[in-house]
C-alpha cells in the first residue's frame, strides 16, 4: 500500500431514535481506523417517522451543539441513515455478462421485492457465483431505501454547513467495521458445544438499538443478511412500566438496574420478580425472532450455521443478555466492547465502553 499514514479525517453522524452519536475518526489507507473524539446526545423527541428525519432543524441543532461542545472542527462528513424502511432480499439470477445483470436484476427485483422502483434507491452486489441444477448462477444481495429518506439525511448534514461525503445503511456499517480480524480476548473464549456444526467463517452482528434490533449475518467477511425487526429496547421499558405501573422513566433505569438477572430464590422483592419476568418475556420474544432469522439464512439464502455472534447497540449492554443468549441459542455470544479488533484504535482520553454506541458511526468511515 502506498503512504498507509496518510490520513483523512471524517466526521461520522448517526441518528437513532433515542441517542445521536458524533464520532470523529481519523482513517487512513490500509483502513487503519482511529477514534479521536466522541459525543452522544439524546435524540429530541418525534424527529424521526418511518426512517425519515422530518424535523431535520431540531436534529441539526442538537448535533452542532455536539459538535461545538467536543470541540469537533473536520467537514468532510459522512452520516448513517435508521435502519427502520430499509429493505434487503438475497436471491439467485441467471449468470449472464456485465453489461446485461442490471437489467436481470432490475427484472428479479420487481418480481421478488414490493417495491416501488421510482422511488427507491437501489444497490446490489454479487455475492458469490454458484450452479444450480447445473445452471451457472449468481448470487445477488439487494439493498432498497426510498429516496426522501436519504434526502432527509443529506439535508441535515446541509444544514450544519459540513461536507456531505456519504450516505450509508447501516447493515454496511457494520460490515465495514467487522470487516476484519477481530480476537477475541483469550478470558472470554466460549466453547459451546464445538461439535454443533457452527460455521467459523460466518458470524452475526446484532444491534440491538432502542426502536429496532437489527440482525446482520457475513461470511467470509461478507454481508449476506440483513433484516431488521421493529422492536427495540425502549419496548422493554414500556412493558415494564406497565407491569410494574412505573413510569417510562423507572422502567428504564429498572431495566439497567436489575437486567435479566435471575430474582434470589427466596426472597426476591415483588419489583425485581415483576421487572425479570417481563424482561424475559421480551428477550425470549426477541431470540426467537433472531432464531428464525439464522434459520431462514440457512435454509432460504444459502448460508450455513453462524458460528458466533456478536452484540451491539444500547440495548446489548443489558446485563445477563449475552449469557442467556448464549444459553437459547447455543452459539458463543460477545459483546463488542470485550473485542480486541483488528485496526480500530480509541484515544485513551475516551471511555471506551462506549464503543457498544459508536459501532455504525464508526464503521461508516471505512
Ligand atoms: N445498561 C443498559 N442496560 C440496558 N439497556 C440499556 C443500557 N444502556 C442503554 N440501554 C438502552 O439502549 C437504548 C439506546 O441504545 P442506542 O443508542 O444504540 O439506540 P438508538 O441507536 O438510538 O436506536 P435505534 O438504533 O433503534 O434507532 C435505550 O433504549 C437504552 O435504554
Ligand atoms: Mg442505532
Amino acid at each position: 500500500m502506498l503512504f498507509p499514514f496518510i490520513k483523512n479525517n471524517y466526521l461520522s453522524i448517526d441518528v437513532g431514535f433515542r441517542n445521536i452519536k458524533v464520532v470523529e475518526v481519523a482513517v487512513n489507507r490500509s483502513n487503519e481506523v482511529y477514534i479521536k473524539n466522541f459525543g452522544i446526545a439524546s435524540t429530541p423527541l418525534n424527529c424521526i417517522k418511518n426512517g425519515v428525519i422530518k424535523n431535520v432543524d431540531a436534529v441539526s441543532s442538537e448535533i452542532s451543539r455536539i459538535i461545538r461542545e467536543n470541540n469537533m472542527k473536520v467537514k468532510k462528513s459522512k452520516i448513517v441513515m435508521s435502519g427502520t424502511s430499509i429493505i434487503s432480499r438475497v436471491f439467485l439470477v441467471d449468470k449472464v455478462s456485465d453489461q446485461d445483470l442490471d437489467a436481470v436484476v432490475n427484472s428479479a427485483i420487481g418480481k421478488n421485492m414490493p417495491i416501488n422502483l421510482e422511488e427507491h434507491k437501489i444497490d446490489y452486489k454479487v455475492l458469490q457465483e454458484l450452479k444450480e441444477n447445473g445452471q451457472d448462477k449468481l448470487k445477488i444481495f439487494v439493498t432498497a431505501v426510498r429516496k426522501n429518506i436519504i434526502n432527509s439525511y443529506i439535508d441535515v448534514l446541509f444544514e450544519l454547513g459540513l461536507k456531505p461525503i456519504s450516505v450509508d445503511i447501516p447493515a454496511n456499517s457494520t460490515a465495514k467495521f467487522f470487516n476484519r480480524d477481530i480476537k477475541v480476548n483469550i478470558d472470554n473464549v466460549k466453547f459451546v458445544n464445538p461439535n454443533k456444526g457452527l460455521n467459523k467463517d460466518a458470524f452475526a452482528v446484532i444491534d440491538f438499538g432502542s426502536e429496532t434490533t437489527i440482525i446482520n449475518i457475513l461470511r467470509n467477511r461478507i454481508l449476506e443478511f440483513n433484516k431488521v425487526i421493529l422492536t427495540g429496547s425502549s419496548n422493554m421499558d414500556e412493558a415494564i412500566s406497565t407491569a410494574a405501573k412505573k413510569s417510562i422513566m423507572d422502567a428504564e433505569r429498572l431495566k439497567k438496574m436489575y437486567g435479566i438477572s435471575m430474582p434470589p430464590a427466596f426472597d426476591g422483592s415483588e419489583e425485581h420478580i415483576k421487572v425479570y419476568k417481563t424482561l424475559k418475556d421480551m428477550v425470549d420474544k426477541l431470540i426467537n425472532q433472531i432464531y428464525m432469522c439464522l434459520t431462514f439464512y440457512e435454509a432460504r439464502c444459502y448460508g450455513v450455521k453462524v458460528g458466533k455472534i456478536f452484540i451491539i447497540g444500547g440495548g446489548s449492554l443489558l446485563k445477563g443478555l449475552s449469557d442467556y443468549m448464549e444459553q437459547a441459542l447455543q452459539i458463543p455470544v460477545y459483546p463488542v466492547g470485550l473485542l480486541d479488533i483488528d485496526g480500530i484504535d480509541i484515544n485513551r482520553n475516551l471511555n471506551s465502553e462506549k464503543l457498544n454506541f459508536l459501532v455504525n458511526a464508526v464503521g461508516i468511515t471505512l
